[in-house]
């Protein structure tokens, strides 16, 4: 990193994340993760099923110090022993990454640290680069979440090329408005990933889109639609009774369309090594479905745990650790930015 010296205890950086509703704060060294706090809001937002921008805010103002202390005392380091910090400045909800790029600012002013802007898909890619066995690029990589979901070329640490995308809703999204439809709880993911456990995946038919599309873009909205329509030909009392044939039928559906990208992504490309990252990427479906992929092809799979997958601050922590850092003043006029960063 420019202009922050390596010491010999390594590169201390606290990261913060405030994009969407998880307040998180981690403080790392090098690749190694010495505290990783994240407080989710999904309590506040459960009953909107699904987040409320301004509920979000709110609860960053009020949630950021405290879990910016706490990660700095798990980790039993002084703000004043940083080398830098490092906060997502989109894409995300704006009033929220508002809250963490304000926040990071008055904490670097007063000591004069230097401070990272790291992008949060960028953030995603590298939680794959922290220890143990950090993956080494090239390597490529699937992001689903609840508000992007890409394929990833990523050639160098630095960044990654955007092999494909969805063209309408997130796979998480899918998940999350699912969920919602068959009175299952948010986040989505997990609750549909708990109810499909005692389902079966083959009882409903949902297509599988853009699986003949030659190319590496997703689409989720029509499933959305299609689960709208399976539920309303049920009564109330066969919602209930069917109701986890048709979250494991659902998720297989979400589930597959991810895989069947990636398998194409690989069959394009001359990848070695795949990693995942994003809050889907906790689900054990998709987890065990890339892990046969590799497998067939001897590929390398590198998968973090849930919480490295869901948001967090470890991995904006990590992403800094290959971009610039700003020195004071410059970081002043750092602004946040809501969509994907052109
Ligand atoms: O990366 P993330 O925490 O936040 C965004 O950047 O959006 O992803 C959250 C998304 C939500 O849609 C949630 O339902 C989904 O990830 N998710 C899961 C699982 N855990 C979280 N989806 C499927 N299975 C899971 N176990
Ligand atoms: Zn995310």
């Amino acid at each position: 990193m420019a202009g922050v010296p390596l010491g010999r205890r390594g590169l201390i950086l606290l990261g913060i994340e405030t994009s969407c509703d998880d307040t998180c704060a981690a403080v790392t060294g090098d690749a190694r993760i010495l505290s990783n706090v994240i407080s989710s809001q999904a309590a506040a937002h459960e009953r909107y099923g699904g987040v409320v921008p301004e509920v979000a805010s709110r609860h960053h103002l009020e949630l950021v110090n405290p879990v910016v202390d706490a990660a700095l005392g798990e980790a039993g380091v002084e703000l004043a022993d940083v080398d830098a910090l490092a906060v997502t400045r989109g894409p995300g909800l704006i009033g929220a990454l508002l809250v963490g790029v304000s926040t990071a600012k008055a904490l670097a002013a007063p000591l004069r640290k230097p401070l990272v802007g790291v992008d949060h898909l960028h953030g995603h890619v590298a939680a794959n680069f922290l220890a143990p066995e950090p993956l080494k690029p090239p390597f490529l990589c699937l992001i689903a979440s609840g508000g992007h979901t890409l394929l990833a070329g990523v050639r160098s640490y630095d960044g990654f090329e955007v092999l494909g995308q969805t063209l309408d809703d997130a796979a998480g999204e899918a998940l999350d408005k699912g969920a919602r439809l068959l009175g299952l709880g948010y986040p989505g993911g997990p609750a549909i990933e708990r109810e499909a456990r005692s389902g079966d995946r083959a009882a409903f038919e949902f297509p599988v889109a853009m699986t003949r599309d030659p190319g590496l873009d997703f689409s989720f909205s029509g499933l959305k639609t299609a689960l709208l329509y399976a539920i309303k030909d049920l009564d109330e009392g066969e919602l209930e009774r069917r109701r986890a044939d048709i979250a494991a039928s659902y998720q297989a559906a979400v589930i597959g369309q991810l895989v069947a990208k990636l398998e194409r992504g690989l069959a394009n490309g001359d990848w070695e090594a795949v990693a995942l990252g994003g809050g889907v990427a906790a689900n054990s479906l998709l987890r065990e479905r890339t892990a046969e992929l590799c497998e067939e092809r001897g590929l390398r799979l590198k998968l973090v745990p849930g919480e490295l997958c869901t948001d967090n601050a470890a991995m904006i922590a990590s992403a800094a650790r290959y971009v610039e850092a700003l020195p004071y003043p410059r970081y002043l006029a750092l602004d946040a930015y809501a969509s994907a960063a052109a």
